[in-house]
């Protein structure tokens, strides 16, 4: 099955068609209007497209649905255009509508006895997370995009971030969803049941999905108590290995009071203080390996630093710890965890880097950091490895800095395409994952011919078929094209 990426029609006649359905205000056709539209988060994927909607009801996108259905016009939805995959911008060629779901940013219904938590897809986090904590509760997804990144787009990606330990991803946090269908259809699953046994659990295929097989335009999100307490350290740590063993220590004292596990390694360090500039480290020497652990709970906060001081105390007895220091206020503990929020952002600036966001399991995890440097550091002996992220859940973001010496235009080239086959085998190798909370978009759709067995890739596309038999949702990502031509 190829996708349809030319329709019959005129790019005007698709505007005229669509206006009439949202409003010419909010139906975008002017080049430089669309530029933000078709270009990705990063700058990496620039797509084309005959018009970008912005319907402000369900009914609005059914309708959009319904019409681009009819006629064979392709359709790539859109929340935030935060992916860090490509997978919310169209195709380079064809006549793509992109759905921008930022008006339907309301929230419907904060319910304190059911603890849920109904809102438009176009809500950003924030604003979600926000409506949650005036109801006191928490909404407990928390990525760094948050700002700008939107629930629908945490929905169809199932989003991650440093809560996952705790909390899960958003697939453990979505109760309910209401998504248009390829054809115009509203699949109505707006519930707030937490047991629901009727059949096949049809919300699950939009989670995760990345907008190929419907447009989620609302969803129920379950709702947590709000922690009344929280303790942040950062501490050095003598390897990964010695990571793992303190997260086996931290868990068994502080249980489930342990939020958040993150690992920082030494050029991490150095990237995001650069970047920072008056930002300091709190060690006085330099580490190769470092963690950020979060507790959080009902308890007191002094509780919550005992705890962790004991934590770090027998860390540094057993040699697991090199260094720590706990954060004395409110304002430490936001330092730290800008050190580590702003990882990402740091390596942007300084020219790029490789994302490979993997998950391996917890018992690897050291031997594939050793094993992935190696392969790196074989191939490009200048490259600067900029390591972290969620390691209490077994994601690692080994994310090979592009060197000064490379131009640009190498990075999804000469320079991305050894690396990332290389980390990603290795990573596959260790019973983990090539994309843990990224999503597949179209950086990793080709890769996962490697990754994923046959019965896996043809039951992919024989539910893609069954739900978009032309393949105009979102064409061109997640689904590997090899097989595609084949099936
Ligand atoms: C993060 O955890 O900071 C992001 O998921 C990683 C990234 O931007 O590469
Ligand atoms: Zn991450």
């Amino acid at each position: 099955m190829t996708a349809n990426t030319a329709s019959p029609l005129s790019n005007e006649a698709i505007v005229a068609a669509l206006s009439a359905i949202v409003g010419p205000q909010a139906c975008l056709s002017q080049a430089p209007d669309l530029q933000p539209f078709v270009t990705d988060y990063r700058g990496l994927y620039v797509g084309q497209a005959a018009a970008v909607v912005l319907p402000n009801s369900t009914e609005q996108v059914s309708q959009v649905m319904a019409w681009c259905h009819a006629h064979g016009v392709v359709v790539v939805p859109q929340g935030g255009n935060t992916s860090l995959m490509g997978g919310a911008v169209p195709e380079p060629q064809g006549q793509a509508v992109v759905l921008n779901l930022r008006r339907m940013n309301q929230v419907l219904a904060v319910d304190t006895v059911n603890d849920t938590l109904t809102l438009q897809a176009g809500v950003t986090l924030n604003a979600a997370r926000k409506a949650a904590e005036d109801a006191g509760r928490l909404f407990p997804l928390r990525i760094g995009s948050e700002g700008s990144c939107q629930i629908g787009g945490n929905i169809s990606t199932n989003a991650g971030g440093t809560a996952v330990l705790r909390y899960g991803n958003m697939r453990d946090l979505v109760l309910g969803v209401e998504a248009v269908l390829p054809d115009g259809r509203i699949y109505s699953g707006l519930r707030g049941l937490r047991k629901d046994n009727t059949g096949y659990d049809l919300k699950q295929l939009f989670i995760g999905s990345e907008g190929t097989l419907g447009i989620v335009t609302a969803a129920v999100l379950k709702l947590m108590p709000q922690p009344t307490a929280s303790s942040v350290a950062l501490a050095a740590v003598a390897s990964p290995a010695a990571a793992v063993a303190l997260l086996g220590e931290a868990k068994k004292t502080a249980g489930q009071a342990v939020t958040a596990f993150e690992l920082i390694s030494g050029p991490a360090l150095d990237l995001v203080l650069g970047y920072l500039g008056k930002v300091k480290s709190p060690f006085e020497a330099r580490h190769d390996w470092m963690v950020l652990i979060e507790l959080t709970s009902g308890a007191s906060a002094e509780g919550l630093d005992q705890t962790l001081m004991q934590v770090l105390e027998s860390g540094l007895e057993s040699g697991l710890v090199l260094d720590a220091t706990l954060a004395q206020s409110g304002a430490d503990a936001q330092t730290f965890w800008r050190i580590r929020e702003e990882i990402s952002d740091a390596q942007t600036r300084t020219g790029g880097s490789i994302k490979c966001d993997v998950s391996v399991p917890l018992s690897r995890i050291a031997a594939f950091i050793e094993e992935a440097t190696a392969a790196v550091l074989a191939l490009e002996p200048q490259t600067r490895m900029i390591v972290y992220g969620h390691m209490g859940d077994g994601n690692v973001h080994f994310n090979p800095l592009r060197p000064a010496d490379r131009p640009a235009k190498d990075y999804l080239g000469a320079f991305y395409e050894p690396i990332s086959r290389q980390v990603d085998s290795l990573a596959h190798a260790a019973g983990g994952s090539i994309s843990a909370e990224h999503g597949v978009g179209v950086a990793k759709r080709d890769d996962l011919s490697h990754y994923k067995s046959e019965v896996e890739l043809a039951l992919m596309w024989q539910i893609k078929k069954a739900l978009d038999p032309q393949g105009l949702l979102n064409p061109g990502k997640v689904l590997p094209a090899p097989v595609a031509a084949q099936a």
